[in-house]
């Protein structure tokens, strides 16, 4: 899943979703039962971060917390240099749509559950995930089983 939505798919190391710029602003974390994750695109492995149980934090809805798994997106604005701050907005908006549609699709693939929250706490979110401040949360998307 992660593959599909950032992966690198191709020898120059680029990924399964145009970024503008090459900016590759976007840090995927993974929040679990067992613990809260950051994606490492060069290796396509989970890096873990905590053990803690962040879940509830990955919306602010009642059904967010039944999903098994949770992804945060988000949005490195340092790396986004040499423009202006509405820019990095706006990139940053469209760059999210390309990432989370790509999970959207594997999970219909997979016969799996998902959707894509703009309704989360990214003030409390930024201090669980303790990003930098440079780093905005801008999305998030629970993948689970339909129905759960
Ligand atoms: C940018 C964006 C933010 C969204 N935020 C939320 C949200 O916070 N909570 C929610 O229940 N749905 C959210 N949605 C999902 C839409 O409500 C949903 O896609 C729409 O109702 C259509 O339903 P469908 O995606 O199941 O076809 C969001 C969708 C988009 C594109």
């Amino acid at each position: 899943m992660l593959w599909a939505a950032y992966g690198i798919n191709r020898p120059d190391g680029f990924r399964t979703v145009p970024a503008a710029k090459n900016w590759y602003e976007y840090d995927i974390y993974v929040l679990k039962s067992d613990g809260w994750f950051l994606y490492e695109v060069s290796k396509h492995t989970l890096l873990k971060m905590g053990n803690e149980d962040l879940r509830i934090y990955g919306g602010t809805q009642d059904f967010v917390k039944a999903a098994p798994v949770i992804l945060v997106y988000v949005a490195d604005f340092g790396r986004m240099n040499d423009t202006t701050d509405e820019l990095r907005k706006f990139f940053s908006a469209v760059d999210v749509g390309y990432i989370s549609q790509n999970v959207y699709l594997w999970c219909a693939s997979e016969s799996l559950a998902t959707i894509i929250l703009g309704q989360v706490d990214k003030i409390k979110v930024r201090e669980v995930l303790k990003l930098r401040p440079d780093q905005q949360v801008i999305l998030s998307q629970p993948v689970g089983h339909p129905g759960q």
